[in-house]
């Protein structure tokens, strides 16, 4: 069976592309799902990218992964650096965990700089724009290969 990745996004983030764009690009999360089901696709690797502004959903959603997902890619957002929930749900996965932050978080401001999640990432991307999500998958198929 074509092993799963989830691509889990956190608060605002339903609102790529039109959300301070300066900061967070033009690129919406839509063109993200597009761009990592093709890397995907020649990966052998299937996606499922979702998007919620409620922290019990993110934590459902991580603990559905634990069957379903070979490997998690999340941007919690805002959560990055507020949810131990997050942090304590993603520790009971047992697969890799890809953190993506489209943003250079710490250039920005100092409440961005610690995060919960990476105390479990193994791989943790800032800075690279959208592109992160695409550089994450490669990485995930390298990872899972
Ligand atoms: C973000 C950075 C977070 O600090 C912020 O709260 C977000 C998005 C990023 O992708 O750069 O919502 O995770």
């Amino acid at each position: 069976m074509t092993p799963m990745i989830y691509i889990l996004n956190g608060p605002n983030l339903n609102l790529l592309g039109r959300r301070q764009p300066e900061i967070y690009g033009r690129e919406t999360l839509d063109d993200v799902a597009a761009a990592c089901a093709a890397i995907g696709a020649e990966a052998g690797l299937q996606t499922r990218l979702l998007q919620s502004n409620w922290e019990g959903q993110i934590v459902d959603w991580i603990h559905e992964a634990r069957e379903a997902a070979a490997g998690i890619i999340i941007n919690p957002a805002a959560l990055t650096h507020t949810s131990v929930a997050v942090l304590d749900a993603l520790n009971t996965f047992e697969g890799p965990v890809i953190e993506v932050h489209i943003s250079q978080v710490h250039k920005r401001e100092a409440f961005r700089h610690h995060s919960y999640v990476s105390h479990r990432a193994d791989a943790v991307m800032a800075g690279f724009g959208v592109h992160g999500y695409a550089l994450a998958m490669r990485h995930m198929a390298h990872l899972l290969g």
